[in-house]
């Protein structure tokens, strides 16, 4: 799925983590562990599910030993994604053996794609809920407490879980995610998401935006619109009551948030663009990012917008997969390479200096040595800040299984894939290079993991800063870093006001 939030979508660093909070309903004696991986979306997704349960009075436990349910949200966008879950559920069979009791669930991409095939495969587990059902947990676990195994992996239409505010779990108080849709409409060949996440659907804009100011008026200073292609965010409000005789052609007429001074007055349809501009209008101070932007729908309308705002970030996650037209085409990525150059060129045009990163996947089905080298090439051309790479993973029942062979070799997969990662670690290390003596407005996130000497916190482009703590300064407040040194992935330097 392209919802991968740079560098948070693929925080490898999260993979796994365990989340916690306080109960919110009346503790009902029983605890919570929940952990989750894969992409944002899913780490956005259990701050829902926890927040369902803490209603119900579940309090949270970063141990799974002292659980009584343990939950986990899964990925299978690759293989190794999902042996990865298939381990670590091994390591949950001791704590159940030691209590019997102990409710164990399998949430999100996997759930969905196995159903209840999971609960033959895997005798330990209790519950399988697919990703729009998780309203649904409170019964399921009750169901379970009755003796039965449950599952509920209905795709839904319409839940975006709207009015549920979720929790913000092992938050730092300063940057959060905020799900603006779900679900895919795209059908890229390769990818299982369609058919673990369903059709998309974009969440109501006002619940959007109230969702950004609660959190500015909570102190946070950075939100992640997350959707798997946010620039099909498309939201209609809903039409007053018709008097007889009135048509809705009015109706559905465009309305910007500009023209109607932010307020959506009468019905309109709201897009990615309008929607930027709403929540960066919630504060000057609230930072704007998104992900995940599609080659083929990110429009110069979004990238005016986010050239107007000075809050709106300089950065751009805009997924390749490969430079080759015919690869494109087999992938179904319904852009080809001359289209993404000329959206390349576009944001280099429109917002100078924006950062740009992308996804690569080597070896598809097919891909002869001269159409990887037309990714090679794509990658000389944008010098992308950074880049995920990945192998092709073949996985069940997408387009791409059941049209084409998996026919490139192992080696020859792993082999373009180290020839693309050390070209990319040349593009990174050249772009951070390129910010030696220059200020970066930078929103301090906490202390850098390494030393509490240090301040960490990412610049306007995304880059990872790091400089000595000043007391004048806290986390969530601004400051100008002079840059100094870097590594490929860090910048280095000292506040200078
Ligand atoms: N194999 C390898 N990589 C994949 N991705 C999605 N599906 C697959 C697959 N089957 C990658 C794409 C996508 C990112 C989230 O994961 O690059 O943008
Ligand atoms: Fe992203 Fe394409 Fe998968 Fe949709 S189908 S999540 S656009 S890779």
């Amino acid at each position: 799925m392209d919802l991968l939030i740079p560098d948070k979508v693929h925080d490898e660093s999260r993979q796994g983590e365990a989340l916690i909070l306080e109960p919110v309903g009346k503790h009902n004696g029983r605890k919570l562990y929940i952990e989750s991986y894969g992409c944002a979306m899913n780490f956005s997704d259990s701050e829902i599910v926890a927040s369902i349960l803490a209603e119900k009075g579940f309090e949270t436990t970063a141990d799974f030993n002292n659980a009584d349910v343990v939950f986990i949200n899964t990925c299978s966008i690759r293989e190794n994604a999902e042996v990865r879950v298939r381990n670590r559920l091994k390591e949950f069979a001791g704590a159940k053996f030691k209590n019997p009791g102990m409710v164990v669930g399998v949430l999100g991409c996997m759930a969905e794609r196995l159903k209840a095939k999971f609960l033959e495969e895997e005798k330990l587990v209790d519950v399988v809920v697919g990703p729009d059902a998780y309203r649904d947990l409170p019964n399921l676990i009750e169901q379970v407490d009755s003796g039965q195994r449950a599952v509920n992996v209905l795709l839904s239409r319409e839940e975006t879980y709207a009015d549920i505010s979720p929790v913000r779990l092992n938050s730092n108080g300063i940057n959060a995610f905020v799900s603006i849709m779900r679900g895919c409409d795209n059908m890229c060949s390769f990818c299982v998401v369609p058919f673990t996440r369903g059709r998309e659907r974009s969440r109501d804009a006002y619940s959007v935006v109230a969702e950004c100011q609660a959190l500015f008026d909570a102190g946070y200073r950075e939100v992640t619109l997350l959707g798997q292609n946010v620039d099909s965010y498309k939201w209609t409000k809903p039409l007053p009551a018709l008097s007889e005789g009135e048509g809705s052609e009015e109706a559905n007429q465009k309305v910007s948030p500009l023209t109607s001074g932010g307020d959506l007055e009468g019905a309109g349809v709201v897009n990615f663009a309008n929607l930027l501009e709403m929540v960066a209008l919630v504060s000057p101070e609230l930072r704007v990012r998104f992900s995940t932007s599609h080659p083929k729908d990110i429009t110069d309308e979004v990238l005016y917008t986010i050239a107007k705002y000075e809050n709106i970030c300089n950065y751009i996650h805009l997924p390749v997969q490969s430079g080759n037209s015919r690869i494109l085409d087999i992938m179904n990525r319904t852009y080809d390479r001359d289209w993404y150059i000329n959206r390349i060129d576009a944001i280099r045009r429109i917002i100078p200096g924006c950062a740009i990163s992308t996804d690569v996947i080597t070896g598809f089905c097919t891909e002869t040595e001269d159409e990887h080298n037309d990714t090679v090439s794509m990658m000389d051309y944008v010098k992308y800040d950074f880049a995920y790479m990945f192998k092709y993973s073949e996985r069940p029942g997408t387009l791409a299984a059941k049209r084409y062979a998996d026919d490139i070799p192992e080696e020859i997969k792993q082999k373009r894939l180290a020839q693309i990662v050390a070209k990319q670690q040349e593009y990174s290390f050249y772009r951070m290079q390129a910010r030696i003596g220059m200020v970066e407005k930078v929103l301090i996130e906490g202390y850098s993991k390494k030393s509490d000497k240090d301040y960490c916190g990412r610049s306007d482009q995304n880059a990872m800063v790091i400089f000595p703590v000043s007391e004048n300064y806290k986390p969530g407040q601004y400051v100008n870093v002079l840059v100094e040194r870097t590594t490929s992935a860090t910048l280095i330097g000292k506040i200078v006001g």
